[in-house]
């Protein structure tokens, strides 16, 4: 399935424009994508590591933890939405080189999970400003959470610098 998703996708002329090297202003296309993507990677672990953090005892602020997701959240999701876009025009420029490399596909089963527990974190806090730190029981919650979330983020980010190398190796 996903070689004929690969395959459909370098028929599209959305490809043959990110592909083109030829042209100054589509060749730029990829360097710059992957340079605004380095940057969404920057602002989705600063926010993530501050929850995280908190969330592990390591007060970074006096806010409560409502009060620090609230402010942190807005960048967290524009950040997913430029390292999607910057991402899937990576993803049609090279659709073989992502879709057919098992280190693209564990990294996107690793976001799915933490993107799931920052949702979880969001959606307990709404509920109840002081979820997470109401009790003993729950601070251990919390602090399992985000260790699993924090070593989930470093997972993608050690996934996706990855992609270009165990792609290279799987052509050996
Ligand atoms: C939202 C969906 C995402 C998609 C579709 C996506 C897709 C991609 C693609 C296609 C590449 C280029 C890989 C290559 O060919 O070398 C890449 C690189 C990378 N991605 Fe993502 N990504 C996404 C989210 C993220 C997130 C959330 C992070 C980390 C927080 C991340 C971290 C990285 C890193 C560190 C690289 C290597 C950059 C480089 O060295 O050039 N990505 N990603």
């Amino acid at each position: 399935m996903m070689q004929e998703l690969s395959d459909w996708l370098e028929q599209t002329a959305l490809h043959a424009f990110f592909a083109d090297t030829t042209r100054l202003e589509t060749w730029l296309i990829i360097p710059l994508s992957q340079t605004i993507h380095i940057l969404g990677v920057a602002v989705v672990m600063t926010a993530i590591g501050m929850l995280n953090l908190q969330l592990l005892g390591v007060r970074v602020t006096k806010q409560s933890f409502a009060e620090l997701s609230a402010g942190w959240m807005p960048w967290i999701w524009g950040a997913m939405a430029v390292l999607f876009v910057t991402g899937a025009v990576q993803t049609i420029a090279e659709p073989t080189r992502e879709l057919m490399n098992d280190t693209f596909r564990i990294k996107i089963v690793l976001l799915v999970i933490a993107v799931a527990i920052t949702i979880l974190y969001r959606a307990q806090v709404r509920k109840d400003p002081q979820y997470w730190e109401r009790s003993g029981e729950r601070r251990t919650a919390a602090f399992a959470l985000a260790s699993l979330s924090l070593v989930l983020w470093l997972g993608i980010v050690a996934a996706g610098r990855l992609i270009a190398y165990v792609g290279a190796i799987e052509e050996l």
